[in-house]
């Protein structure tokens, strides 16, 4: 007998309260509230100086907040390390492409798996058994999330000889390598053209429908529209307001963020 299915109280996966960061007096984050459920790809706008990249250093344990508290999955993540914050399955991309231009597409992302936590001793192993076989396993990953990625054809060409939009998908590539439950992604289409834009959009939804959830930063307003349910609006270290695009599109608070304020 199947008993009736009970709706689901789904719990975000990630949970951020209070959250307040200041440099030198300048107020980047004023106690941010907000949550993120799994299984979607949440949108994070906001003017320019809003808070969004320090929200995200402080949740990715880049930066350590003043107070507040990250709570992913149901454990208190406040204050950790980067390498534990991603160990726990919380990876970030950042807004400047990293990596190293001179090496391959394939020992970029095979040395960012092999940088991944637990790897310390990874240098030691160099020439030993162990060490050949974590190395085609990395191998065999990276080329993996290569094709998944659609950069095969490029596996050994430089990572400057990319182009903008593929240096976006190496860069997701690289946080892919550290088996991410959530993804932080900061402006993985800027800068890059329309159609590129809409492939990096169709990448995320796979990843999404692989299990993998999306927090993502974006001024490109047609990716946000295409892709994300809910859409968040920062302004001035705060959560301003949240809803579906349209909904956060045509508020008139959000509207003036945008426009500054009139004095
Ligand atoms: N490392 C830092 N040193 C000094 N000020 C910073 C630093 N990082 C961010 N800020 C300031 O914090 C505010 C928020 O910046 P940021 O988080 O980069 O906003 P966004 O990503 O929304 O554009 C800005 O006023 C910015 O100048
Ligand atoms: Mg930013």
């Amino acid at each position: 007998m199947s008993l009736p299915q009970a709706p689901l109280l789904q719990v975000p996966l990630l949970q951020v309260r209070g959250l307040a960061r200041s440099y030198y007096g300048v107020h980047a984050l004023r106690g941010v509230d907000l949550s993120v459920l799994a299984g979607r790809i949440t949108g994070l706008i906001g003017p320019n100086g809003a808070g969004k990249t320090t929200l995200f250093n402080c949740i990715s344990g880049l930066v350590r907040p003043d107070a507040g508290s990250v709570m992913f999955d149901g454990t208190a993540i406040t204050g950790w390390r980067a390498d534990r914050v991603t160990r726990a399955g919380l990876v970030r991309t950042f807004q400047i492409a990293r990596g190293f231009p001179r090496m391959s597409v394939l020992d970029n992302l095979m040395l960012y798996g092999a940088a991944q936590p637990g790897e310390r001793v990874w240098p030691a192993l160099l020439r030993s058994g162990t060490a050949r076989r974590r190395e085609a396993s990395l191998r065999q990953q990276a080329e993996h999330i290569a094709e998944r990625l659609r950069l095969t054809r490029v596996l050994h060409a430089p990572a400057a000889a990319l182009s903008g939009g593929q240096k976006k998908l190496l860069e997701i590539g690289r946080a892919l390598m550290a088996h991410p439950r959530l993804l932080l992604l900061d402006e993985p289409v800027a800068g890059v053209n329309p159609t590129l834009a809409r492939e990096i959009g169709e990448h995320l939804r796979a990843l999404v429908a692989d299990g993998i959830s999306v927090l993502l930063i974006e001024h490109h307003m047609d990716t946000i529209a295409a892709l994300c349910d809910p859409v968040i609006v920062m302004a001035e270290g705060r959560h301003l307001r949240e809803g579906s695009f349209a909904e956060v599109a045509a508020d008139p608070l959000v509207q003036e963020a945008y426009m500054g304020r009139r004095r």
